[in-house]
Parts: structure tokens; C-alpha cells; sequence
């Protein structure tokens, strides 16, 4: 079975050749990184033109590394959402091309599901699964009762935890994107700042608008004060707090749900040393379940992930036809 994967959420051109669900034949990534960070954050439009630019070359070099021929492909999988609208279209009307040119069944995944698929790349995932996708654009808590099921216990009420991350690192002037720049500063200071504490309503939904807030408000009161603090203090705070709202729900979750056997973790925060650390130190509460984070690789966006995504889903039967188009607000399937 040999998927050709193509996802374009957001800022990344990706595509990958996956074989048997779990051998990653070639795995390109164009990264949009170097020309977003000149505006502090992704702009859409600009995304989507980039997208247009790299992704006949990034199909090209797939199957050249991958060293299959598009006649040799089984199926094509492409994220149909959640994203940017315009840069899911590009990926979208790039593997409708390619499907119906080459007579190949086309195979429409959602992103999420790749990210939490990405564990398959390490290990063989054990149902009941509690996944935590924490990425740029989401914060969810998904229960798989199966290969396929999706139930979302819980999900931010606001910002998503990268999101909150980012614009955190614009107010301490350290670029896009904040998060490796927040888990390498925090290294080097001490919670101690007192940031207000999110408030949620649901038992396991999150909430990052107000942490970030807080951040912006004890800068300005600082400086109203004309009192100096480490900048390294406050990111281990902030970095401190919005974790911790993290990992109270999940343990939440995993004292409720007694079956869960498997708990893993997906999308660009699961980068973050600092909750690895945090996932080492729920092991031992937690004995009979299985802790896995995916290789850093697999954490940001990337085609291998939907193609493994895209295996299973082809595999229940999953098909797109000539009236797939992207989906911006996709629930999760
Ligand atoms: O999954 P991803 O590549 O794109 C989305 O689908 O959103 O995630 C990107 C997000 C960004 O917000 C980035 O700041 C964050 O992941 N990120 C991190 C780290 N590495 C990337 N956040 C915290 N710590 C990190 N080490």
C-alpha cells in the first residue's frame, strides 16, 4: 500500500510517500518560517502563494526520494482541514489533479487525526487513546475508542496553546515563532511571576487568552513602575502556567476514564522539553498506561503524518470525489 500524502494547513509545503501505514519512504517539508517571521506571525495570503510556488517541486521530490513512479501509487491523501482556507485549497486542488490524472482514489484526512496518527510512526497505538494535540491552532483532548472513533472531551475556549505561545514571544520581543524561543528562555529563569490563573467552564476544556493578558499586564505594570525583571522569569511563568492547565485536565481525563491504555501526544507544542519533562513525571501515577510523544520530526507539520492518516482512512473506505473542496472548520473524522 503505498499513499502519496499532501498537507497545506498552514505554513508548511509537505508531502510524503508512506508505505504500509508506517514506512516513511520520503518526507518533504518547504517551511514558510523565514519569510513569516518578518511580519511576526503567518499572513494567509502570503501562505497560500508560497504554497502555489512549492508544491509541483515538493510532489516531484517525493516520489524522486521515495523512488516510486505516481503509476506505482495506490491513493492520494490530502488534508481537507482545519486550516487556512486558501492553503488548504492549493494542497486540495493539487491532489484532486493528481488523482483524477492518474485514475487513483483520492483520500480527503484531517489534520488533527494526523497529528495523533503520528505516534504510529514510533509505536503501534493501544485503544482506548487519549490524545493531546496542542499545535499552533488547536489545544484538544480527543478519546479514541478506536482506530477511528474521535470524541473531544475537552478544547481551548479561546486562543490555541501555540497561539498563546507566539504572541507571548512578540510581547517579550523575541520573533516567530515564540515557542522554541519561550521553552529555551524559561531554561534559563524561575516561575515567580504572579500571572492570573485561566478560567474554564467545562471539566476538561482550556483557556490561553487570559494567561496572555497577564503577561502583557505585568510588562506594563513593570514598566509604569519602573521596576526591571528577568525576561527569563516570566517566560518559565507563563510557561509554568499555561502547561499546567494543560496537565490538570489531563489527569482529569485520565482519572475519569480508567480504560484509557494509551496517552499520546501531537502538534507542534509536543516539542516543548519542558512537557515532555512533565509527561515523564505522569508515568509513574499512571502504570498501566502507555506514554508516547512522537519524534521531533513528526511534531510540526508534516505529510507523513497524514499519510499514515490517510492509510486508515482508506482502509475504512474513506473516498473523496470531483466535489472535495477544503474545509476550514472540519470536525474531526
Ligand atoms: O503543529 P504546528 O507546526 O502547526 C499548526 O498546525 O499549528 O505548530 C506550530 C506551533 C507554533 O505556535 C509554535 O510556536 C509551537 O508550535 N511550537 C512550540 C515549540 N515548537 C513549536 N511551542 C512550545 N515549545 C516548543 N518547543
Amino acid at each position: 500500500m503505498l499513499i502519496l500524502a499532501i498537507e497545506s494547513s498552514c505554513d508548511e509545503t509537505a508531502v510524503a510517500v508512506v508505505k504500509n501505514k508506517k514506512e516513511v519512504l520520503s518526507s518533504i517539508v518547504a517551511s514558510q518560517i523565514d519569510v513569516h517571521k518578518e511580519f511576526g506571525g503567518v499572513i494567509p495570503e502570503v501562505a497560500s502563494r508560497i504554497h502555489v510556488e512549492n508544491i509541483s517541486y515538493c510532489v516531484e521530490q517525493a516520489l524522486t526520494q521515495a523512488n516510486v513512479t505516481m503509476e506505482e501509487i495506490d491513493a492520494v491523501a490530502i488534508t481537507q482541514g482545519p486550516g487556512l482556507i486558501g492553503c488548504l485549497h492549493v494542497g486540495v486542488q493539487a491532489a484532486k489533479t493528481l488523482a483524477f490524472a492518474y485514475h487513483k482514489p483520492l483520500v480527503p484526512v484531517h489534520h488533527l487525526a494526523g497529528h495523533i496518527y503520528a505516534n504510529e510512526l514510533v509505536v503501534d497505538m493501544k485503544y482506548p487513546v487519549l490524545a493531546l494535540v496542542v499545535s499552533g491552532g488547536n489545544s484538544e483532548l480527543v478519546y479514541m475508542k478506536n482506530e477511528t472513533s474521535f470524541e473531544i472531551l475537552g478544547e481551548t475556549q479561546d486562543d490555541a496553546i501555540g497561539e498563546a505561545y507566539d504572541k507571548v514571544a512578540r510581547v517579550l520581543g523575541l520573533g516567530y515563532p515564540g515557542g522554541p524561543k519561550i521553552d529555551k528562555l524559561a531554561k534559563e529563569g524561575n516561575p515567580i511571576c504572579p500571572l492570573a490563573k485561566p478560567k474554564t467552564q467545562g471539566k476538561y476544556d482550556f483557556s490561553f487568552s487570559g494567561l496572555k493578558s497577564s503577561v502583557l499586564q505585568y510588562v506594563k505594570r513593570m514598566e509604569r513602575l519602573g521596576q526591571t525583571f528577568e525576561m527569563a522569569d516570566l517566560a518559565a511563568s507563563f510557561q509554568e502556567c499555561a502547561l499546567d492547565e494543560i496537565f490538570d485536565r489531563v489527569q482529569k481525563v485520565l482519572n475519569d476514564y480508567p480504560d484509557i491504555q494509551h496517552f499520546v501526544v501531537g502538534g507542534g507544542v509536543s516539542a516543548n522539553s519542558r512537557l515532555r519533562e512533565k509527561i515523564e513525571e505522569l508515568k509513574p501515577k499512571y502504570p498501566q498506561v502507555t506514554f508516547t510523544v512522537p519524534p521531533m520530526s513528526c511534531c510540526t507539520d508534516n505529510a507523513a503524518m497524514i499519510g499514515v492518516a490517510g492509510t486508515i482512512a482508506y482502509m475504512s473506505g474513506r473516498r473523496g470525489d470531483a466535489s472535495l473542496t477544503a474545509d476550514s472548520g472540519m470536525e474531526i473524522q
